[in-house]
């Protein structure tokens, strides 16, 4: 296991990448692009945001986006997309089949990932529903890191199992393990033991861990998973959804890979996989998605669904504006500024969060700074969701939109009882590129104020509970009236400040 004083090691040796040094000694991340275009903001005044968080039915999915401040509700279509980018759209040959722009972007795929075979599809779960409709059966079994919502879903729709084999570290929130995204070794040897390799569909490795709180998995995981698949010739999928993180991580956490080019790295991890897929809107800064693969037999079991689901195989839904945009995104993740622009703005927001005694995740991940909102209002029962009554009240507090991932995200059981998560989490996600390091000093004054306000937050009721991903479109109501206490202290604290 890689201890905290090697990381310290990779660390120091990080400063041989070309950083930017403050002459105050201070680390300061700082933005390696400029702002041409921009949006305007609003933040509306704290009884405004207290109408539009009952409005929403204290649900962030169901604010408007007029209504929001910080939108960091997620990372997923929301990314700020380069001057080539926007400049590739304006070139893009629309045609329904043999479009130029498509050719360009599997040129990128065979280039970037060194994939020969390429099917796009509108996003990230359009691959996950062709994945899983071609290789999962009734009874099949899924391993995994650690699952995705969808993912999950579109496995156990049609009757598969998902085991999750993270390892102890993983739902640690306070930890300083570099690679909590690995899978463990011994347990993946007992599911194949457990269920007979024949039973296992594919191995599904998620690259920046998603929902426990954007963490990496090492190279050196990664190959000792694969040689395990191989011996039962279990294929290896991998969700490259955010391997733009992992592989920043790779390259300054673990041994060996500080000074290796970072398109050395990602082809060495896909060379270890037999097919991966991933969402555009994450990965490429774009929307869309698509499924790779160096194998012809795999691609061919999966090709003829995506003109049926998706589209003709050389736009797979997406519009070709998109397609333009992501062949040039894709190039985008092999820049070094490109891909640690999230995780150092992360690690600014995590650290000082959790200096002054704020539960929040570590060590800091991509994705998004993850407060650990089970131990922030420690004194809210999970049966009361205490990860969505903290995304209401920071927004009431704030205007910052965050999402749940906690219990609200989960589902109940035959009895009708909540499953509760494994860990309550409230995620603000970075989308990259998108906010300046004031952005984040004002998050950070605020969720502060927070903390320091906890005791007046309560708990949520559900008021309308749809019985599938329920965290999307329910709607709750809180518990008491601890909304007008909240607005009535922030009044008294910040006077007539927005
Ligand atoms: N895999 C991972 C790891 C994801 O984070 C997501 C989406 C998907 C697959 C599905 O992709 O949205 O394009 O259909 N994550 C978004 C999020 C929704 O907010 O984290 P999609």
């Amino acid at each position: 296991m890689q201890t905290i004083n090697k990381l310290v090691l990779i660390m120091e040796n990080f400063e041989q990448l070309k950083t930017v040094k403050f002459y105050s000694g201070e680390v300061t991340p700082l933005e390696m692009h400029k702002v041409r275009v921009v949006q305007k903001l609003n933040l509306l005044p704290i009884e405004e945001r207290k109408e539009s968080i009952f409005g929403a039915g204290f649900n962030t999915f169901l604010l408007q986006n007029k209504d929001v401040f910080l939108d960091m509700l997620t990372d997923s279509g929301t990314n700020a997309m380069s001057d080539n980018q926007v400049a590739a759209m304006s070139v893009a040959d629309d045609s329904y089949a043999g479009s130029a722009s498509y050719y360009k972007l599997e040129k990128a795929i065979n280039e970037v990932f060194n994939q020969k075979y390429f099917l796009p599809v509108h996003q990230g779960r359009a691959a996950e529903h062709i994945i899983s409709k071609t290789f999962v059966k009734p009874g099949s079994v899924v391993p995994m890191n650690y699952h995705f919502t969808t993912t999950k879903a579109h496995i156990e729709m049609i009757g598969g199992i998902v085991e999750e084999i993270y390892t102890d570290e993983a739902l640690k929130t306070k930890s300083d393990f570099p690679f909590k995204g690995n899978m463990d070794i011994d347990k993946l040897n007992k599911v194949i033991e457990k269920w007979g390799a024949e039973n296992v569909a594919y191995i599904r490795f998620e690259a920046g861990t998603n929902l426990i709180g954007g963490q990496p998995f090492s190279m050196a995981n990664l190959r000792e998973v694969s040689v395990i698949a191989k011996a039962h010739k279990i294929m290896l999928l991998m969700d490259t959804s955010l391997i733009n993180e992992n592989l920043y991580f790779i390259k300054i956490r673990e041994e060996g890979y500080l000074n290796k080019p970072i398109i050395d790295i990602l082809h060495e991890m896909l060379s270890y996989t037999d097919f991966s897929y991933f969402s555009g809107r994450k990965v490429s800064c774009t929307r869309g998605g698509g499924i790779c693969t160096n194998n012809h037999d795999i691609y061919m079991q999966m090709r003829d669904w995506v003109p049926l689901y998706e589209g003709f195989l050389t736009y797979g839904g997406m519009s070709v504006r998109e397609i333009e945009a992501m062949a040039v995104g894709l190039y985008e993740t092999l820049d070094f500024n490109v891909i640690s622009h999230s995780p150092t703005f992360i690690k600014y927001l995590v650290d000082a969060l959790d200096k002054q005694g704020i539960p929040v995740i570590t060590p800091s991940g991509g994705l998004g700074c993850h407060l650990d909102a089970g131990e922030f209002l420690s004194h809210v029962p999970q049966t009361q969701y205490p990860a969505g009554a903290l995304a209401a009240a920071l927004y009431i507090a704030s205007g910052i939109r965050g999402m749940e991932r906690g219990t609200i995200s989960s589902v109940r059981d035959a009895n009708g009882d909540d499953v509760l998560a494994d860990v309550e989490l409230l995620r603000l996600a970075f989308p990259r590129r998108v906010f300046t390091l004031s952005q984040i000093k004002y998050a950070e004054d605020r969720i502060k104020w927070l903390f320091d306000n906890r005791e007046l937050v309560g708990g949520l009721e559900w008021t309308e509970e749809p019985p599938v991903l329920r965290f999307f479109v329910g709607k709750l109501k809180p518990i008491g009236d601890w909304v007008d206490k909240l607005v009535a202290k922030f009044r008294q604290d910040f006077g007539e400040s927005l």
